[in-house]
């Protein structure tokens, strides 16, 4: 056995798996410990909980499933539906590869592949995702890694190596300790245990089945893993949206397909710059903007966003606006991206 492997690795997941036998969480997608869940579900939830936490997706998989209950309806769809519906679950172009895999799977007879390789030829569908649908979905053998998993090898194996460099040696100990029988209900065994007890800031060692085998513990030093590498700040950016209102209506615009938020319903905006773009870009020429107090703010995966609101109200100047007007008393059912929500509230408080 190497030095990273002191124990053996089929003790790790058999006290892993007696403890989710017990204690995994009841998932609206997941199926009983020891059964298969339906690939549909499974591969849905994952691709929800790739962005959003599993209390968020929860009622959202809940919709989504009841709205579309097969891969074949959810093929079907009407694809503004389709965005509409993702509204805050994160990154659109997700949504828009969620109705192509789809489609590309009901279009080949409305079974998922059970196959890693074959899934990760679908839209969406990367790495993780091919082997977490391969091992919960169908039972196979599949190393399946997320952050949660990342966290418990590292603290297992106190594994001094940075992330994200440190990934393929992550993934090769994953693979060490994967058992070949209920694969994924050790993914999700390694999941609930990284979400419930070998969380990131005080992890419940007392209460760890594999408390006795981590190498971390041993030594009091579980905060201390994972490494990570400095990161860099993410650039901050400025932007303004535009409030244009006439008749209890809101000006909406739908966005262009490709780039960030693509074919995402909107309020107009400028341009997203260095440093407030005052108002640039604005959709109505000639009229009298007021600017909302204070300012929204949002995180995307590369930079920070510092949004401003500039509202006119009053009819006649915005009959050139090109967009549809959208009851203000019925924004919420608009699907608005969660960034445009947050502007949307500095007109309204
Ligand atoms: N995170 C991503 N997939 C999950 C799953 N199947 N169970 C719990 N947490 C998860």
């Amino acid at each position: 056995m190497d030095a990273k492997l002191r124990y053996d690795p089929a003790q790790i997941a058999s006290a892993l798996l007696d403890w989710y036998d017990g204690h995994a969480r009841a998932l609206p997608w997941r199926a009983l410990p020891g059964e298969v869940a339906d690939p549909y579900r499974v591969w849905l939830s994952e691709v929800m909980l790739q962005q959003t936490t599993v209390a968020t997706v929860r009622p959202r998989f809940a919709e989504f499933i009841a709205r579309w209950p097969t891969v074949s309806a959810l093929a079907a769809a009407d694809d503004a539906a389709v965005m509409a519906a993702w509204a805050g679950l994160g990154y659109y172009a997700r949504a828009r590869n969620l109705l192509a895999c789809a489609r590309a799977v009901a279009g080949a007879g409305g079974a998922f592949p059970a196959d890693e390789a074959k899934l990760r030829g679908l839209p969406g569908i990367g790495g993780y995702t091919a082997a977490a649908i391969s091992a919960i979905a169908f039972g196979k053998r599949a190393v399946v890694v997320d952050g949660n998993v990342e966290r418990v090898v590292a603290r297992l194996f106190a594994l001094a190596d940075p992330l994200p460099g440190a990934k393929p040696q992550i993934h090769a100990l994953a693979d060490r300790i994967t058992p070949e029988a209920r694969c994924g209900d050790f993914a999700q065994a390694m999941m609930d245990l990284g979400a419930m007890l070998c969380t990131p800031r005080s992890p419940v060692c007392a209460l760890c089945p594999l408390t006795a085998m981590c190498e971390a513990r041993a030594a009091g030093t579980q905060q201390e893993y994972p490494v990570k590498a400095a990161k860099s700040p993410k650039p901050q950016r400025y932007g303004t949206v535009f409030w244009v209102e006439r008749d209890g209506a809101v000006l909406l615009v739908r966005r262009p397909p490709r780039g960030l938020l693509g074919g995402m319903r909107a309020l107009p905006t400028g341009p997203w710059a260095d440093a407030p773009p005052g108002l640039a870009g604005a959709p109505v020429a000639e009229a009298d903007w007021a600017m909302a107090r204070g300012t929204a703010h949002h995180v995307f995966t590369h930079f920070r966003l510092q949004l401003a609101l500039a509202i006119t109200t009053g009819d006649g100047q915005s009959d050139a606006a090109q967009g549809e007007w959208w009851p203000i008393d019925d924004l919420e059912s608009a699907g608005l991206p969660t960034v445009f929500a947050k502007a949307a509230r500095l007109g309204r408080e």
